[in-house]
């Protein structure tokens, strides 16, 4: 069996990249079953605090795998239930980190959405190139694009199929960072190491926080952040780190 996704621990952190380079990890799938499946037992596995999900210099990932699409009817999509796996990806609990360099199209973009910090190479080109074959995004891209870009740049992406640079993307607000090209893997790595030494509940609560901001009026996601910030008062983490501060030492957290 080729190994659609490597797969490997740094210290706290479960690392999985796309490996089908010679098909700009294209996003088949086998891929994305492994790839779910990899990021769940990070996501259960109380050793790892955070993901980070990269794929090669040359793509993130080119897209959905079109080979397997071409000829595919409505009821082959439809019992096939792709987006299920998409699923799986929004309900992991931990942050995960996206480091992109080259191509991040199509189901790739969509992905990128998925994640929480996203750092960019100067060199990522950004897009929702769909309309170019004749479909449209179906993994949240008109969706998620929308509400970070807004209307005007989504539908300009999702219309016309082009491509944006990393530099426009971060304008968007699409991604968090853009870095020399030299360095798109190594930052991604050093902020997952940052996120390292949080607290593994706050951060989780936190993630659930802002992404709740994607899916409720104003007011009702402040009720909601209210809520999972007294939360956070029930956990030693709490006393350890605003303690640690009083003491002006570095915080040792424990994850309870
Ligand atoms: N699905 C399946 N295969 C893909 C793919 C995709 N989404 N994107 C790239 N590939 C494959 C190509 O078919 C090619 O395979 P081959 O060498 O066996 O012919 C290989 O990856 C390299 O791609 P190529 O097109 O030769 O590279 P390029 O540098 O000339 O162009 C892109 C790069 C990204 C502009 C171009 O590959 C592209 O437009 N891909 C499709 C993007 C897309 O529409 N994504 C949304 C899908 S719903």
């Amino acid at each position: 069996m080729p190994d659609e996704i490597l797969i490997e621990t740094i210290d706290q952190i479960g690392v999985a990249r796309l490996n089908r380079p010679d098909k700009l990890n294209a996003l088949n799938l086998a891929t994305m079953t492994k790839l779910v499946d990899a990021l769940e037992r990070y996501d259960a596995d109380p050793e790892i605090r955070c993901m980070l999900l990269a794929g090669d210099e040359r793509a993130f990932a080119a897209g959905a795998d079109i080979n397997e699409m071409a000829d595919a009817t409505v009821v082959d999509m439809y019992l096939r239930n792709q987006f299920a796996r998409w699923e799986r990806i929004k309900r992991i609990q931990k942050p995960i980190v996206a480091a992109i360099s080259g191509y991040c199209l199509g189901g790739g973009c969509e992905l990128m959405m998925h994640c929480d910090i996203v750092i960019a190479s100067e060199n990522a080109r950004f897009g929702q190139p769909e309309i170019n074959i004749g479909v449209m995004p179906g993994a949240g891209g008109t969706q998620r694009l929308t509400r970070s870009a807004g209307k005007a740049r989504a539908m300009d992406m999702v219309l016309t199929g082009h491509m944006i640079s990393a530099h426009e993307a971060l304008g968007m607000g699409l991604v968090s960072r853009v870095v020399p090209a030299e360095h798109w893997y190594r930052e991604a790595l050093n902020v997952s190491r940052e996120l390292c030494t949080k607290s593994p509940l706050a951060l989780r609560l936190a993630k659930e926080s802002v992404l709740k901001a994607h899916e409720t009026a104003l007011s009702e996601g402040l009720e909601y952040e209210r809520k999972l910030f007294y939360l956070l008062f029930a956990t030693a983490d709490q006393k350890e780190g605003m303690r640690a501060f009083l003491e002006k030492r570095p915080p040792v957290y424990l994850g309870k």
